[in-house]
């Protein structure tokens, strides 16, 4: 099949590269000159595992091309994938700002050849199918086309797998015409006997802002429980293993930390709760899961000034981990992004190290930040060290070695990656999230 992907960030790299692996051939467009010059020259603009030697081979397979001409990507193409940005609207109401799926199909419209099927994979608000489908009519009333709706449920840093093999593949179409290509599409995985959910466009739409959005409730159940663990004297390990034992709740997502981050889970929720507004309906228990992750990170400035005696003035904290999770470069909604910046305001002086994210970092955080060339350089002379982000890097670290460099046996793990009672006896002052009381 002769597929476009219309955007080349993150999922629209993935995807189209993905779909190159099933045998198609994929032309990916990017209005950013520099983005398609790198991607020819073979340089991957983001960091997601198994990614770069995915698009090198199917490039050299000649199955994947990159472009920033749409006009000459778009006829013939019999599936168009929309994969451009939808951020929170600068309005900051948390509506999607949705100029850029509108303006790709506008561009999309005069170009159409025969039968196509536009298919919206970003995140986009109930009803923008049936949008997109009124402005390319309007742009091109002879063209011939249906709108499909088909979410992406990747997870950075496990995306080429959670493509090549996922729980579910949800489509979203008007009529048979429709469902047949994009069964096409997913022939592979119809083969391999993927679960696929084929509903109306509007389901679809949503089922991606309800999925995201549990899994935010799930992750802020679990602080909530975590620092009632705390206050009770409480183990939410074990509490948390237990409860995820019952196949009805399950054990994934159940991980306390400083509150969840990235691209998905902070945009989608604000999102949904304006979607549903629209329709005189309310979310309170997603309108609860965003409010307690703002507090957890709250919660953990508070935490890292407890361990250090009550000030941040004038002490040196090291901090282990930028990204808002381990295995990308991405800093969108990092905890780290919250928690840092109120550390320098009150004094402190920050050293840090991430294995993939520093130089996109720099864009997130305060100048006075310093970076380091790894964990122990962080460690050294600090008053305390931070375990942010929980990558292998910083699950095996010398002990002995990061006791000898910190000015204070200090170590706040919000991943709990270390085991408080080892900790304890090594001689550190540990605390993690939920569960030990301040030592
Ligand atoms: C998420 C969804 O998982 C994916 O299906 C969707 O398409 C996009 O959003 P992603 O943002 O890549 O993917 O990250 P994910 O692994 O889901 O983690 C999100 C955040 O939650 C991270 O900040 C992570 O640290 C945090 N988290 C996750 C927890 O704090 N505890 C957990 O148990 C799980």
């Amino acid at each position: 099949m002769k597929i476009t992907m219309i955007g080349t960030g993150y999922v629209g790299l993935v995807t189209g590269t993905c779909l190159a692996e099933f045998g198609h051939h994929v032309t990916c467009v990017d209005k950013v000159a520099g983005k398609i010059e790198q991607l020819r020259e073979g340089k991957i603009p983001i960091y997601e595992p198994g990614l770069e030697a995915l698009v090198h081979k199917n490039v050299n397979e000649k199955r994947l091309c990159f472009t920033t001409d749409l006009a000459s990507a778009v006829p013939g193409a019999e599936a168009i994938f929309i994969a451009v940005g939808t951020p929170t609207s600068r309005r900051g109401d948390g509506y999607a700002d949705l100029t850029y799926i509108f303006a790709a199909s506008k561009e999309i419209a005069p170009h159409l050849r025969g039968y196509t099927v536009i298919i919206d994979k970003s995140t986009v608000p109930v009803g923008t199918a049936a949008q997109v489908e009124r402005i390319i009519h309007q742009e091109n009333p002879a063209a011939d086309f249906d709108v499909a709706s088909n979410p992406e449920f990747l997870r950075e840093g496990a995306a080429i797998n959670d493509f090549m093999r996922p729980d579910r593949v949800v489509i979203g179409v008007k009529n048979d015409r429709a469902r047949h290509m994009l069964q096409e599409v997913y022939k592979p995985l119809f083969l391999r006997d993927t679960p696929i959910v084929c509903t109306t466009v509007e389901t679809a739409e949503l089922i991606k802002y309800a999925a995201n959005a549990f899994l935010a409730v799930k992750i802020s159940f679990i602080n909530e429980m975590a620092n009632v663990c705390e206050s009770i004297g409480a183990d939410i390990s074990a509490l948390a293993r237990a409860i995820g034992m019952d196949g009805r709740i399950g054990g994934k997502f159940l991980h306390p930390g400083p509150g969840y981050g990235g691209s998905c889970f902070p945009k989608d929720t604000l999102a949904l709760m304006r979607i549903v507004q629209e329709h005189g309906e309310s979310l309170h228990i997603v309108a609860a899961a965003v409010e307690v992750n703002a507090a957890q990170k709250a919660r953990m400035v508070k935490k890292i000034r407890d361990m250090l005696g009550g000030s941040e003035a004038g002490k040196t904290i090291g901090i282990l981990g930028l990204t808002f999770k381990p295995e990308t470069d991405d800093m969108r909604e990092a905890p780290s992004v919250t928690i840092i910046p109120t550390l320098l305001e009150r004094g402190a002086r920050i050293k840090a190290h991430d294995p993939q994210g520093m130089e996109e970092a720099q864009g997130y955080l305060p100048g006075e930040v310093e970076y380091m060339k790894d964990a122990y350089q962080v460690c050294e002379d600090a008053d305390a060290v931070v375990l942010m982000t929980e990558w292998n890097q910083y699950r095996a670290l010398d002990l002995e070695r990061v006791k000898k460099l910190l000015r204070k046996p200090i170590f706040i793990d919000l991943r709990n990656v270390y085991d408080p009672e080892k900790m304890r006896s090594l001689g550190f002052q540990y605390t993690g999230v939920g569960r030990s009381l301040n030592p």
